[in-house]
Parts: structure tokens; C-alpha cells; sequence
């Protein structure tokens, strides 16, 4: 990926972190995603009284982009840091958010934690989730 696209994708996340609903841990997630048709999309984390309700970051753009009718992907940003502050350190995906990631992802999408547009990491699905189990196990 160029620098520039990821410059992008970033800054995009990093507007998007402003949107997230979580009054409950104050840990505030944005995340940017890019379609292989090169249309991106944003989603933040939505928490809920009922705990086990919250949905990631991830999650959210990903069923987002679903829904809109995309299948296929390069690459996602993802920031997150608590409430009122600049992202301290990189934010992982969850291990449900890479199981999605898994489902509609190559082993070479690109996950991109990031605390600032120059300040990030670069991973390949394959490494965040290696021997990950897929539909490909089962039919
Ligand atoms: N969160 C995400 O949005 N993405 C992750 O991969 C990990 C956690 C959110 C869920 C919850 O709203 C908050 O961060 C604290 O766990």
C-alpha cells in the first residue's frame, strides 16, 4: 500500500474515534476501511447498558460495508484511546473482530493499528490470526 493511502485511512479512523458511543469504559475506537473497489468506510464502537451488547469498532465498519453490498478488501485503520485523550497506544483488534476480519479477508489484508498519521503498525491478517478457522474448513 502507498503511504499516502494509509495516511488516508488513518486520519479517517482517527476522525471517525469522535463518533464512538461508550459511556461505560471511556475507551473511544475508530476504524477505516478500504474496499478493493477503493470506496472506504467508517465505524466507531457502540456500547450498551447490557455490556455484552457493545459492538467494536471493527465490527461496525465491517457490517456496515457488508451491508452496502462489499466483499472484498485491502485494508482497515483502526485507533483507539480513552475519552478526552490522543490514542496513548496502538489498539488491537479484538479476537471476534479478526474472526469477522477472517471471513471476508485474504491472509494478506492489511491491519493498520495507529496512534498518529506516522505512528503506526502494519500487519497482515496471517499474522494477527494465524491457523485461523474459516469457511473454507467446512465446505
Ligand atoms: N473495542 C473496539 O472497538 N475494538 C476492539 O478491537 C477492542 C475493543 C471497544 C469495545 C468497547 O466499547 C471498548 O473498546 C472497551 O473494550
Amino acid at each position: 500500500m502507498q503511504k499516502e493511502q494509509i495516511r488516508n485511512l488513518i486520519r479517517l479512523a482517527l476522525e471517525m474515534r469522535k463518533s464512538a458511543y461508550a459511556p461505560y469504559s471511556h475507551y473511544q475506537v475508530g476504524s477505516a476501511l478500504l474496499a478493493k473497489n477503493g470506496k472506504v468506510y467508517t465505524g466507531c464502537n457502540i456500547e450498551n447498558a447490557s455490556y455484552g451488547a457493545a459492538n467494536c469498532a471493527e465490527r461496525t465498519v465491517f457490517f456496515q460495508a457488508v451491508s452496502a453490498g462489499e466483499r472484498h478488501f485491502t485494508a482497515i485503520a483502526i485507533t483507539g484511546g480513552l475519552a478526552g485523550e490522543e490514542p496513548a497506544d496502538y489498539a488491537y483488534p479484538c479476537g471476534i473482530c479478526r474472526q469477522v476480519m477472517k471471513e471476508f479477508c485474504d491472509g494478506d489484508f492489511r491491519i493498520i493499528v495507529a496512534v498518529t498519521e506516522e505512528n503506526y503498525q502494519c500487519y497482515t491478517l496471517a499474522e494477527l490470526l494465524p491457523h485461523g478457522f474459516g469457511g473454507a474448513s467446512i465446505v
